[in-house]
């Protein structure tokens, strides 16, 4: 069998956050998730099996990969090799349109772009929760990256009932992700390792407990529209994933100065200027800046004049996960 597909993805934004697994091996989540896909941020994989291939082969951004990406990719394969019946090893090559090392996470457009393009091309047609579901096992934040516009990920009970879909389209509300890049240093501790660490502390059993009404929370706060309750929310949500983070065994710490100045800069805007703004950080320093399009110029150069022009990105809502070119022959 000789199949080859390409599928294109967004990464995605998490309002409410994912940290802790109950089943690692699964990447089952301590607790369900919300986010929004990011357009433009992209990751393109073309996945061809081939029968010729003695092993797997995998280049991102032109250059052959041997070490960790490598084994992380060529195990997720082997998922969908398993799926289909499939001996074939494959040949894959991805893109990401940002620069790998912003610090912006690339796994999640990554896994699902493979998961998509990886299906198709070993000639399995499966439905968007299925393919979702696969995601996850490459890296959980993936399983958002499927359905497009808002997505919540619920938690689920085993692999079949773990995976994201959307909640509203892209359209349905005009936010935009402005990231501002503090440090472009690639992170010293990786997600996988975080969540391993999760349960080490004292506060990340109540961060869970609490993680079902900051879902509802969030979830109505997005359907609505209510930019105020939807700040409040955010940024209560991450400052929970933090002190979860930074009471950990050991410690971790992402944010630096310039982490604070930008979260203390964004508080003001919205509280004493009246902006509708709010912040929002993943594994890493750098501020997401969540902001309605309206706003969009204004915030841009305000986050430029504090970080500098080269260091604030854009993204609006994004689509879902989409198969771009497939080639199926027996
Ligand atoms: O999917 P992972 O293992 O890269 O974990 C993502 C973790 C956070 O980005 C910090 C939170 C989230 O929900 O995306």
């Amino acid at each position: 069998m000789m199949g080859r597909a390409t599928a294109v993805s967004c990464a995605n934004i998490a309002f409410i956050k994912y940290w802790g697994n109950r089943d690692s091996r699964l990447r089952l989540p301590a607790n369900g998730s919300i986010s929004m896909n990011m357009a433009g941020i992209e990751t393109t994989t073309t996945v061809a099996f081939d029968e010729n291939l003695e092993r797997d082969e995998l280049a991102i951004n032109g250059e052959t990969q041997r070490g960790e990406a490598f084994v992380r990719v060529s195990r997720h394969l082997d998922h969908i090799r398993a799926l289909a019946g499939l001996g074939a090893r494959a040949n894959v090559a991805s893109q990401n349109s940002f620069a790998m090392g912003t610090g912006l996470a690339s796994s999640a457009s990554a896994f699902a772009a493979l998961t998509v393009a990886g299906c198709a091309a070993a000639g399995l047609s499966l439905s968007e929760a299925a393919l979702s579901a696969i995601a996850r096992l490459g890296s959980g934040s993936a399983c958002r990256s499927v359905p497009g516009g808002f997505a919540e990920w619920c938690a689920g009970k085993d692999h079949d009932t773990s995976y994201a879909e959307s909640i509203a389209p892209p359209d349905h509300w005009g936010l935009v992700d402005l990231i501002a890049i503090v440090s472009r240093e690639h992170k010293q501790v990786g997600s996988t390792a975080g969540h391993a660490a999760a349960d080490t502390s004292p506060l990340q059993k109540s961060r869970v407990v609490d993680a079902p009404k900051r879902i509802e929370t969030c979830r109505k706060a997005l359907l609505t529209r209510d930019f105020d309750a939807f700040a409040a929310i955010v940024e209560h949500d991450a400052l929970m994933m933090h002190a979860v983070m930074m009471t950990s065994q050991p410690p971790l710490l992402y944010w630096s100065p310039d982490t604070l100045n930008v979260m203390r800069h964004v508080i003001d805007w919205r509280e004493r200027q009246g902006l509708p703004v709010c912040y929002t950080i993943d594994a890493g320093p750098n501020v997401h800046v969540i902001t309605t399009q309206e706003r969009q110029e204004t915030l841009t150069a305000r986050l430029e004049a504090l970080v500098g022009g080269e260091n604030v990105l854009a993204a609006r809502p994004g689509g879902p996960t989409r198969l771009i070119d497939a080639e199926i022959r027996h």
